[in-house]
Order: structure tokens, then sequence, then C-alpha cells
């Protein structure tokens, strides 16, 4: 890996409302940065002095907004929290050109991308995307610093993804194929995800998307699922545990992957439903590893945008 001392990528984004925001480079420079974020904090504790943030969350969230909060806080700047609709009461517009009157970055967790988009559209501050129904880029920033710390480099190690479709799925995509993972996807019929996401994922390294969760794990590194019902579709719970039973991760289907192949999850976990008890709590499970790197990763987005 670079050092911090490496030349910084220029432009870096400006706002992180996909994953793709960050470039191959700034990804690799993200990465780095929040290793080295994470073992050295206090190097890095004047970074936001005198920055404050609006974090606006239209979702229930415990790692987002804890981490967020935390990380701001730990960087040496400050936070304000909104929680509940963005754009109800008035225009997404007028939201992000009154928060960027008094705060110098936005990071909303949203029922739809496009309110992200509009917020990008008329902030003149940088806006991160805390989770949508399409991307949960922070997520996937973080699973790939997981990753990197297990395996190194990650060129040619397979993700498998078991599971729903979902905005975690889209954004793994995005991220584990620029690092250089081969990503294998496993989903019920009807819950792939996003054509034109996948088509753009191919674009960065291989994606495979079946229906055959076996096929999926079968040589992985890493096997990753996520809850079958996501906020916002709770209508479709029981439907959901009908269709996505198969796709359970249990010790039978981890088995199929390599030997020394870790268990992902973005938490928070419905056990006993996409992942069993016994998964969770077993030595390859790295969901906590995953949840801590939640803040360090974030650090090294809020330095990067707003440092
Ligand atoms: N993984 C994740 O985003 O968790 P929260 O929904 O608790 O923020
Ligand atoms: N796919 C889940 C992720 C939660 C962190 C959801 O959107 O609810």
């Amino acid at each position: 890996m670079a050092t911090i001392a490496s030349a910084r990528p220029k432009p870096f984004a400006r706002n992180l409302a996909t994953d793709l925001d960050l470039n191959a480079e700034a990804l690799a420079y993200a990465l780095d940065l929040a290793s080295q974020i994470k073992r050295t904090p206090a190097r890095f504790n004047k970074a936001l002095v005198g920055r404050y943030l609006s974090l606006l969350f239209e979702k229930p969230s415990l790692r987002t907004r804890l981490t967020f909060e935390l990380a701001i806080k730990q960087l040496g700047g400050d936070a304000v929290t909104s929680i509940g609709p963005v754009g109800d009461r008035e225009p997404v517009k007028d939201v992000a050109r009154n928060l960027d009157r008094w705060t110098h970055g936005i990071v909303a967790r949203v029922f739809s991308q496009s309110t992200i988009e509009e917020l990008t559209k008329w902030s003149r501050v940088p806006v991160i995307n805390a989770l949508s129904n399409l991307y949960h880029p922070c997520q996937a920033l973080a699973d790939a610093l997981t990753l990197t710390e297990h395996f190194g480099q990650l060129e040619g190690r397979k993700l498998a993804y078991v599971g729903d479709g979902n905005n975690v799925a889209h954004s793994l995509m995005f991220t584990a194929t620029r690092l250089g993972m081969e990503v294998a996807v496993a989903t019920p019929a009807g819950y792939a995800p996003e054509a034109d996401i996948v088509a753009k994922a191919c674009e960065y390294g291989k994606v495979v998307v079946s229906e055959d969760a076996a096929a999926a794990v079968r040589g992985a590194d890493a096997v990753y699922t996520d809850v079958w019902t996501s906020m916002g579709q709770e209508s479709e719970t029981e439907e959901r545990k009908r269709v996505f039973s198969p796709f359970q991760v249990n010790e039978s289907l981890l088995a199929k992957a390599k030997p020394n192949a870790i268990f992902m999850h973005c938490l928070p976990a419905k056990r006993g439903q996409e992942v069993t008890d016994e998964v969770m709590e077993s030595p390859c499970s790295a969901v906590f590893d995953q949840a801590e790197n939640r803040l360090h990763a974030q650090k090294a987005v809020l330095v990067m945008l707003l440092g």
C-alpha cells in the first residue's frame, strides 16, 4: 500500500453519492488512509477542527449514525443530526441550500437515491451517501478495509454475495471489482441486482449473477449476505422469508467456500433468516471487524472530502 506521504489523488471526489465517486486511485488512497487512521488515530484528531456536518437520517441506523458522529468528533469536528423525511416540508433543493449555509458537509441516509442526487446538485458542500435504496458506499469501503486486513492484496480473490440483490450488493460489486476481486452474486429469481448496475460493474471486473448459491460460494474467499427485507420493504417480509429460505448462509453452504473463507454481513443480521446463529458466531465471522471498520473508513472519507 502507498504511504500517507504518497501523492494525494487529484481531484478527490466532491461527493460520495455512489462508490464510483472515488475513482480507483482515490479508493486505494482511502483504504490506505483508513488503515493509517486506525493505527494512529491521534495524528488525525485535528483534521476537522472548526468543521461541522449535517447528518440527515430518513431511516433507522445504529452503526452508520454512531460511527459518523464518533468519527467527526474524534477528528475534532462536530455534527448536528436531523431524523425524519428529507424534503417533506420543503423541496430537497431548499434543504441543501440551508444546510450548506451552516455546515461544511452533509451525510444523508435516504429512501431514494434521487434525494442524494438532488442534494449533490444543489449543495455547495460535499454530500456523503449513508445508504439509499441503491447504494451503501460507506459500508463497502469498510468492507474493503476488512477484506484487505484479512487477505492483503485482493487481486484474484473471490467474493460471494448470497441473498437480496440490494443496495449493499450494488456497492460491493462496484468496490470489490475495482480492487481486483471476482464477485459472484446469487439471488432468487426476481431479486437480482439492477441490470444497469451489474453491467457497469462488469466494466471493472468479473461479475457473475446467478440463482445458484452453491456455485457462487464455491471457491470463495469471503461469503457475504444481508437482510432479505431492507428498510422500506417491511410489507414484503413474509413473502421474502419464503422466497429467500434456500439462500440462507449456514454451515453447509459455507463449507463450499475455501477452507479459510470469512463470513461477512453489514448488520443488522436476522439470525435464522439470511444467516444462522452458528455462522454469525463462528471463528470465520468478520462481522464485528466490519462494524469496527465503519469508523475508520468514514474518517478517511471525511478527511478526504472535508479535511
Ligand atoms: N450496516 C449499517 O449500515 O448499519 P446501520 O443500519 O445500523 O447503520
Ligand atoms: N439492505 C439493508 C442494509 C442495512 C444496513 C437495508 O437497506 O435496510
